[in-house]
């Protein structure tokens, strides 16, 4: 189990920032991110930075996380202007994970000398695949080697890189090999994400069109169960549903999402979570100008709820005293106490967790656990 004890730190605080630029919409991302010229550039950033300079906070900060939409489209300048204005608002922990998403066509040696400069020590490559069929079918800019060439240049400077892959592809019956290149390419972190088809999006239609066919969803689970065994017996344990890690290069960002942990999101389309509260931002540009927000408190029966899910999917588990608090005592729950006495979930020191070769199922034993 991976140690969070620096983040269960209740006077811990993760940032997001969503960076909404993109040079063309790959066909299946339905993520809020649009092509805009300089002068919508320009009023965003500054937008951005507004946003942040009157956020009011005393909290030690000990992650970031740059997301998007494509960061790597930010030019040094960009990166420059909200890394000063985070330092000047924020007390950044000095061992603070900060991660930037990247684009493979869009990062250069140039950028990634900013990215060091500002103290950036996590970069994230969206590789999808590695085949250049798959990659032009699914509108990336990129090819296999630009995708090679990168990754071999971010190496030159950075030691914690992770890579995305997604499964479900068009023809992709595997992704083991693209894994195995990665890991010699020294990557130590791979998130792989089941290709999900949202409404509206270019694939929506293709598929709707029968223009494009996904692996169906027996394919999907075969390339999934092989990726695991592959990564498995390359010490790349699985510590999430989508994600592993060689031990250490864990995404602490996501460990404090899934932990519970505070955050507060900048930008379009962003989401925080702060003192029992989730808050939105709008998804339009024009609304984000406009700073309009949804904002909710979480109920004790949702905290119950996103409590066990997020739990569940991971290798935090769930703390069974803190359910107990807010209400339920789950170890007396008939499902409960069937599937660990099948072995299927496991009790450890106060908390209980799924076997991580149970993940693949973990909306079933969720929906089980549910008071
Ligand atoms: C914020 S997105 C994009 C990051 C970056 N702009 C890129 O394209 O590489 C983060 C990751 O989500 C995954 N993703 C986005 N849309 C998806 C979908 N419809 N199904 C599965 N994975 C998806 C991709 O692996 C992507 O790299
Ligand atoms: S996957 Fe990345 S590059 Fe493609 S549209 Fe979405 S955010 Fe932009």
């Amino acid at each position: 189990m991976v140690a969070v004890s620096e983040l269960a730190d209740k006077n811990a605080l993760s940032i997001y920032i969503h960076i909404p630029f993109c040079e063309r919409k790959c066909s299946y991302c339905a993520f809020v991110s649009f092509c805009l010229d300089n002068s919508e550039r320009e009023k965003y950033i500054n937008s951005l930075l507004d946003e942040i300079e009157n956020f009011l906070t005393t909290k030690k900060v000990k992650t970031i996380y740059l997301g998007g939409g494509t960061p790597s489209l930010l030019t040094k300048d960009e990166i420059f202007a909200i890394f000063s204005k985070l330092r000047e608002k924020f007390d950044i922990d000095e061992t603070a994970e900060i991660t930037i998403e990247v684009n493979p066509n869009s990062v250069d040696e140039e950028k990634l000398r900013a990215y060091k400069a500002v103290g950036i020590n996590r970069i994230s490559v969206g590789v999808q695949s590695l085949s250049n069929k798959t990659l032009k079918s699914i509108g990336r800019l990129h090819t296999k080697k630009e995708a090679i060439e990168k990754l071999k240049l971010i190496g030159k400077y950075f030691d914690n890189i992770s890579a995305d892959l997604i499964l479900g592809l068009s023809g992709e019956k595997s992704v083991t090999s693209y894994a195995k290149k990665l890991i010699k390419l020294k990557v130590k972190h791979i998130s792989s994400y089941m290709l999900e088809v949202h409404e509206n999006t270019k694939l929506y239609f293709e598929v709707r069109d029968k223009k494009y066919r996904p692996l169906d969803e027996k394919g999907v689970t075969k390339s999934y169960d092989k990726l695991v065994k592959f990564l498995k017996k390359r010490r790349i344990v699985q510590y999430e549903v989508s994600n592993f890690a060689l031990a250490g290069y864990e995404s602490k960002h996501n460990l404090n999402y899934w932990n519970y942990g505070e955050y507060v999101g900048f930008g379009v389309s962003s989401h925080s979570f702060l003192r029992g509260r989730r808050i939105a931002n709008a998804d339009t540009l024009q609304g984000y100008y406009k700073r309009e927000r949804k904002e909710e408190k979480i109920t004790k029966d949702m905290e119950i709820e996103e409590r066990i899910m997020l739990g569940l999917r991971c290798c935090l588990g769930v703390d069974i005293s803190i359910l107990k608090k807010i209400g339920y005592d789950i170890q007396k729950n008939e499902n409960y106490r069937k599937f660990l006495k099948e072995g299927e979930i496991v009790e450890d020191g106060g908390k209980f967790y799924l076997l991580p070769k149970y993940y693949k199922f973990a909306d079933y034993y969720i929906l089980n656990l549910l008071p």
